[in-house]
């Protein structure tokens, strides 16, 4: 039986039936796979057993969530923390398993905290064209007495060569336009009026202080410790991929990358060790198909946080 809920408590769980359903459709590869074998799909096992099985030259964006440098349980799956140089070789393995599977015109985004950023810089600056460090606000943070609170985490942007997409236009952030400034004609200046109020559409830039971390009341929230929101994981997607494309994600968790996708017409390939996350992965998957929302996107444009509620209208 799932645990009983306080009546706002959104939390994806799963039931002794779904998770007999689910189990029943676990998937895993054990030689060399073709793409129309693992393409919408999520193999559940050790991405180290499998990787040298996935197709290539077939995906055309990488994200990778690994564990951070942190001694941390993931249900069944343990991560140790390691020095500084056995987590690089360690990053650096992951890059080297998984770029056969990659197009020439392929982007890759890595994440990390600040303690694991540098290593993730060094590794993938081995491989690949490094061009940003995105930096979020995680929102959630616990404070400490003789630190600072540690409220940030980044993701490393790269590409295989120089030829890759950038759909800058699909990632446009909505802001609100506190003191609206107007030209000598009376004519807004780089803002625009709308019913909803005055806004203005910005680049998107490399630090991201618009995302919320899943909590209880969001529907895509699970019980994953580490999950993504959906919102970063569409901003990925929108700029470094286009419809239809192949994006792979060989540390899955509760599948927020796998979800995004198909919510946004992309394929995806998922590899998770553990079976329960990647249940509650299947479940988010089946749930995709009717409930198309990404929360803070409206299919057009992203929103600042907690802002323009009126506007959290579903086009997608
Ligand atoms: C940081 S979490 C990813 C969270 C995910 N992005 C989400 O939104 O839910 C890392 C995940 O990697 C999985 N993992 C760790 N080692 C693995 C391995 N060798 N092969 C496959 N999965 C692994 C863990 O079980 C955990 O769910």
């Amino acid at each position: 039986m799932a645990k009983v809920k306080a009546p706002r408590n959104r939390t994806i769980q799963l039931s002794d039936e779904e998770k007999l359903k689910f189990k029943e459709r676990l998937f895993s590869i054990h030689s060399k796979a073709g793409k129309e074998q693992v393409v919408n799909k999520l193999l559940t096992q050790d991405f180290f057993e499998c990787a040298d099985w996935l197709p290539e030259n077939s995906v055309d964006l990488l994200f990778v969530d690994p564990p951070y440098n942190l001694t941390k349980k993931f249900n069944s799956v343990s991560f140790r923390e390691m020095d500084f140089n056995e987590y690089l070789n360690w990053v650096d393995g992951i890059l080297l398993k998984l770029k056969r599977t990659l197009k020439k015109t392929a982007s890759v985004y890595f994440c990390s905290d600040w303690k694991s950023s540098s290593a993730v810089h060094l590794a993938l600056s081995k491989h690949f064209k490094v061009r940003n460090r995105i930096t979020w606000e995680r929102e959630k943070g616990r404070g400490a007495k003789k630190n600072w609170k540690n409220n940030t985490e980044d993701v490393w942007f790269a590409t295989v060569s120089d030829n890759y997409v950038f759909n800058v236009e699909s990632v446009k952030l909505k802001k609100k336009i506190i003191a609206p400034y107007r030209d000598e004609n009376g004519d807004p200046k780089d803002w625009r009026e709308g019913s909803e109020g005055n806004f203005r559409l910005t680049h998107p830039s490399n630090i991201w202080t618009d995302i919320s971390i899943p909590f209880w009341s969001m529907p895509e929230n699970t019980e994953h410790p580490t999950q993504k929101p959906e919102k970063l994981l569409a901003k990925l997607l929108l700029a470094s991929s286009n419809v239809g494309d192949v994006v792979l994600d060989p540390f899955a968790g509760s599948g927020t990358t796998l979800v995004t996708a198909k919510k946004l017409q992309r394929n995806f390939i998922g590899i998770e060790k553990d079976e329960y996350y990647s249940m509650l992965a299947l479940k988010r998957l089946e749930l995709a198909e009717t409930q198309k929302s990404i929360q803070g996107y409206d299919g057009e444009y992203f929103y600042e946080r907690n802002s323009f509620p009126q506007l959290r209208r579903k086009k997608i």
